[in-house]
């Protein structure tokens, strides 16, 4: 779906993402491999994504006397995994920002109800909604509303996924156009049972589930 939304970020085509990838899709590879890649592809995903922060001048002095102006980010940021399978992208914000609050939001019953643990102060943060796959949109939706309904405001949400369908892509974006999606790679549909294709299969159960 070119051109994209203007609010979605798709990480640059170059040999490394395409081989990270190819791994992952490859349904003869295994837990370890799948466990390893996807960790790869979520590093990239959330450096990415902190570019999308802003930032502000800060001046400091290097250890040679001089003064360097630079910056730093101008605000608090907090992670928020969808579960379970946004859960396998929490460990690759933490590298990337130590120490950083992470929260979660289960979804249930066909995306109808939401049972949110959210840092308190979320509203003030910057937050990095963390779900691998963006297939309907549904539960991606559900989770936007439940960071609304606690006055996060949406132009400081920052959407994470590895991959997504341009059906999810349509649906997020329509209803909200003031955040971000940062995805890995846009494929081309949703088959008849909502997998996302070519795709990768179930992300949750081959990043969590020995075989
Ligand atoms: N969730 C998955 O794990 N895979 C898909 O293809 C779609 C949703």
């Amino acid at each position: 779906m070119f051109p994209l939304p203007a609010n979605v970020i798709c990480l640059p085509r170059t040999n490394q993402i395409d081989a990270l990838l190819t791994m992952i899709r490859d349904k003869d590879t295994t837990r370890g491999d799948f466990i390893f890649y996807s960790d790869r592809v979520i590093r990239l995903l959330v450096e990415e994504g902190l570019n999308h922060l802003p930032v502000v001048e800060k001046t400091i002095l290097t250890p040679t006397g001089k003064e360097f102006k630079g910056v730093q980010f101008k605000g608090k940021i907090c992670g928020v995994s969808i579960m379970r399978a946004g859960e396998a992208m929490e460990q690759g914000l933490r590298e990337c920002c130590r120490s950083v609050r992470i929260g979660k939001i289960l979804i249930q019953r066909d995306e109808e109800t939401a049972q949110p643990k959210l840092p308190p102060d979320v509203k003030d943060r910057y937050v990095l909604l963390l779900d691998p796959m963006l297939a309907t949109g549904g539960s991606a939706i559900k989770a936007i509303e439940v960071l609304l309904e606690n006055d996060v405001p949406e132009d400081k949400i920052l959407f994470l996924n590895l991959l997504a369908a341009p059906e999810g892509i349509n649906a997020v974006t329509s209803k909200f156009s003031k955040l971000k999606i940062v995805t890995a790679f846009v494929d081309q549909a949703l088959n008849e049972k909502k997998y996302i294709v070519p795709g990768l299969g179930d992300f949750g159960d081959r990043y969590f589930t020995s075989p």
